[in-house]
């Protein structure tokens, strides 16, 4: 069903679909025509202006090219202690924006990390959690062996520490405000204050031969160019108007609706990040990005060229990751960048919108264990899905974003509400 366009400052208005179209092929032919018509509007060719986008986008992959061949790293690397003190050069600032991801050396004193990772697997031996393993309840880390990498654990002592320290919160409050949150005459989110985003815990074993995952990236799929919140979002772009597209401005971002699926993520995170609980080498199929935040702007025009058939969003579908392909996106791919080589403590963070893939890896150097945990900066959408989390917390179940394989509602040592710090209540809202 098409809800009724809303009006906008062009002379072009967007058909908009809150919920997942019925015929979904015909309304991606639909809102093509109407974000080229409304390109055109701005005098200048969709070809023209992803012509710009791809010469700005060129610059970046030239820059990352050079950086590298400089042995220099192209990932910022910034120590906690200047997060902490407010010292962090400008140079350094300017470079997380620049390239939209960042690692914070020593965000945690290393015997700490390790006792957590050590902590985690006393929780889950204790809990015979490899005994009674299931398997993958998703494909979207799904993988062939008996013993799971990613833990579908979700309320550890380890984890819960982490989420929960000021440690975190200062990291958080220096992420979050890399963003623009007022604009429009609005405020979008509160930099200081974040809400606890629950996720899994990556531990994968040394030995281990993985395939990886390809190149995609996680804030959505269709719902980026047919919801009206996320057309409000990319305005500039849908307007022809690149240089007026800011990929850290927030407007608009924090009540986007989404559609529903597997990989959906209900919260707005600034950044995705997670927390090193062992040393990685950069060549044992770790994270790699594409560190050019404007990529975004690419991957949003791409499908509207003429080469793309009238019903395809260059591969993108419901419920699945958003796929970045040598096919359609070529250029972006040169730019792909494998993390530093990490310490335990230290945490790893990228743009929301940065694409991102895990190489593959074949009889890994030591483990590759993580933490996933977010910056997620309170705001409607945020606080809407807190709801559900504080309920899960409650009962020991994998919050709603996950599948429901709740394995431990029942289990010895989980972390109660009495644990709780201030942060961390003020995380669940409570
Ligand atoms: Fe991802």
């Amino acid at each position: 069903m098409t809800t009724p366009a809303t009006p906008t400052r062009t002379t072009a208005p967007l058909p908009h679909w809150e919920t997942i179209p019925d015929d979904l092929p015909a309304a991606i032919v639909e809102v093509k025509r109407a974000l080229r018509a409304r390109i055109a509007a701005s005098g200048r060719s969709v070809a023209d202006v992803f012509a710009e986008v791809e010469d700005r986008i060129r610059v970046e992959v030239a820059d990352i090219g050079a950086t590298l061949a400089r042995g220099e790293q192209v990932w910022p690397v910034l120590d906690y202690a200047d997060v902490e003190a407010g010292t962090i050069a400008p140079e350094l600032v300017a470079a997380v924006q620049r390239r939209g991801c960042a690692v914070i050396r020593g965000h945690f004193p290393r015997e700490r990390a390790q006792a957590w990772d050590r902590s985690v697997v006393e929780y889950v031996e204790r809990n015979r959690f490899f005994e009674n393993y299931r398997g993958p309840a998703d494909d979207f880390f799904g993988s062939v062996m008996s013993n799971p990498e990613i833990y579908p654990i979700y309320w550890s002592p380890a984890q819960m520490q982490a989420r929960q320290n000021p440690r975190m919160a200062t990291v958080q409050s220096f992420l979050n405000a890399r963003w623009t949150h007022t604009s429009e005459g609005r405020r979008w989110f509160d930099p200081d204050r974040d809400t606890m985003y629950p996720d899994r815990i990556r531990r994968r074993p040394p030995g281990a031969t993985s395939g990886g995952l390809g190149a995609h990236l996680d804030p959505g799929c269709l719902d980026l160019w047919m919801t009206e919140g996320y057309q409000q979002h990319f305005r500039h772009l849908f307007d022809g108007n690149v240089a007026a597209y800011d990929p850290w401005d927030a407007a608009y971002r924090t009540e986007a609706a989404q559609y529903p699926g597997s990989t959906m993520c209900s919260a707005f995170r600034t950044f995705q990040g997670w927390t090193a609980l062992s040393e990685m080498r950069h060549d044992q199929g770790v994270l790699h990005t594409v560190p050019i935040p404007l990529a975004m702007a690419y991957l949003m025009l791409r499908p509207l060229l003429d080469d793309v058939p009238a019903d395809s969003m260059c591969g993108v579908a419901l419920n699945q990751a958003f796929p970045v392909t040598e096919r359609w996106h070529p250029l972006l791919l040169e730019a792909l960048t494998p993390i530093p080589d990490v310490q335990p403590g230290d945490s790893v963070w990228w743009h929301c919108d940065m694409i991102h893939s895990v190489a593959p890896v074949t009889d890994q150097q030591g483990w590759g264990n993580v933490m996933y945990i977010p910056a997620a900066p309170w705001c409607a959408k945020n606080e809407a899905y807190l709801e559900s989390v504080r309920a899960a917390f409650r009962a020991g179940d994998s919050p709603s974003d996950f599948p429901a394989e709740n394995y431990e509602r029942d289990w010895d040592g989980r972390f109660t509400e009495a644990d709780l710090t201030a942060i961390g209540r003020h995380g669940l809202g409570l």
